[in-house]
């Protein structure tokens, strides 16, 4: 196990800059999982640090080596990779434990491993098989095996689920959360699933464009975002952003309701005329107020989408589309409208130029952009 240190990271494709000076530091044992949108660069930074591409500017460290210009057999990684690449002529153990053998690894303590990872990613029984007589999501599986059974310092995971059924994503995440409780390796885990995100990571590192723009606990993203850009990737559906003013200690919603600013914009109170985006996530919707003071937003429906344990409600709020989530039963009907109260503590406030968080407490803003 080791920590990994990235400092002033650059890769240019070309003319292409694809990650830009980025610097990231991941502890001994954390599991760190990285998000953004396709084409933000999480692949070529996971490549990078595994050695199989090389960096324009900037050091790698992993544990207290500089391993920036070592080849990828030399840093003690394991990649798990986007698109996994078997040994099509060897069953699916002799793939697990191919690197183990060209280590020189006695075949019984091979056998073993190879038994206990199989074991752990539910195909112990598939062990005989060649990759062509496996589904994709099996083949995924033994891809991950192949990582888990070399027991590296570091596991760098790209995607590694997002092939399997809904069923099996569900229990493989319980189980990377169940083995990483238990041997706390350091890992650093690219996924699009937000359920993924939310509960593997000890931290998130939500990236833009090649450069970090929030680093913090899932509660710090999901909670205080720092930018609107992070706000909308976090949570689905997304948070819904509405424009507004600020005047005199109120936040005066175009053509909406005007109320007092919640406690942690409280120091906006001297402003005037700046431009702002209130955040409201679908589930900060009630259709009473728990507290005095919590502000009223009239919501007509336009569609209602029952999703079993929920209702997303997408409607009209003073002129922009928004999206609620009711709990079955409370959902107004397709063109009804209805009052809604938000709760206060809930409610997000950007300014509408830099979208930046205005929030008093926001400490950890990511890399300046
Ligand atoms: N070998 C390459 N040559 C040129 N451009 C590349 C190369 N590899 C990646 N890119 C470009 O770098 C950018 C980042 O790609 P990358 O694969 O890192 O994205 P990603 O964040 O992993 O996206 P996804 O979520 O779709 O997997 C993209 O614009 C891609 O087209
Ligand atoms: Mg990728």
């Amino acid at each position: 196990m080791a920590e990994v240190e990235v400092i002033r990271l650059a890769k240019s494709f070309g003319t292409h800059d694809i990650i830009r000076d980025l610097d990231l530091k991941i502890e001994d044992g954390e599991f760190v999982v990285l998000v953004g949108p396709s084409g933000c660069g999480k692949t070529t930074l996971l490549r990078m640090i595994a050695g199989l591409e090389p960096t324009t500017a900037g050091e790698i460290h992993i544990g207290a080596r500089d391993v920036t210009h070592l080849s990828p057999k030399n840093r003690d990684i394991a990649m798990v990779f986007q698109s996994y690449a078997l040994y099509p002529h060897m069953t699916a153990a002799e793939n697990m434990g191919f690197s183990l053998k060209l280590a020189k690894i006695p075949a019984a303590k091979i056998a073993d491993q190879v038994a206990r990872a199989a074991k752990l990613l539910h195909i112990d029984h598939l062990l005989s098989r060649k990759p062509r007589e496996l589904s994709g999501g099996q083949r995924q599986r033994v891809a991950m095996g192949r990582a888990m059974v070399r027991e590296p310092a570091v596991y760098l995971f790209d995607e590694p689920l997002s092939n399997l059924d809904a069923q099996l994503r569900t229990s493989m995440r319980a189980e990377i959360k169940r083995m990483h409780l238990e041997e706390k390796q350091t890992v650093i885990y690219v996924t699009h699933d937000q359920i993924e995100a939310m509960t593997l990571a000890d931290r998130i590192v939500a990236m833009r464009a090649g450069k970090i723009e929030q680093i913090g606990s899932p509660d710090d993203l999901y909670n205080r975002p720092a930018s609107t850009f992070v706000a909308k990737f976090i949570g689905s559906p997304a948070m819904n952003l509405l424009p507004a003013e600020l005047a005199g200690g109120e936040i005066r919603v175009t053509d909406g309701p005007v109320f007092a600013l919640p406690p942690a914009f409280a120091h906006l109170r001297a402003e005037t005329g700046r431009k702002v985006l209130l955040g409201i996530r679908p589930e900060a919707f009630h259709l009473s107020p728990a507290q005095a003071g919590w502000p009223a937003f009239e919501v007509t429906a336009s569609l209602i989408e029952p999703c079993g344990a929920e209702v997303y409600v997408i409607g009209d709020l003073a002129g922009q589309e928004v999206t609620l989530r009711l709990a079955p039963g409370t959902a107004p009907a397709r063109g009804e409208s209805r009052s809604f109260f938000a709760d206060t503590a809930a409610l997000h406030l950007f300014d509408a130029v830099t979208e930046r968080s205005l929030r008093d407490d926001d400490d950890n803003q990511g890399q300046k952009p």
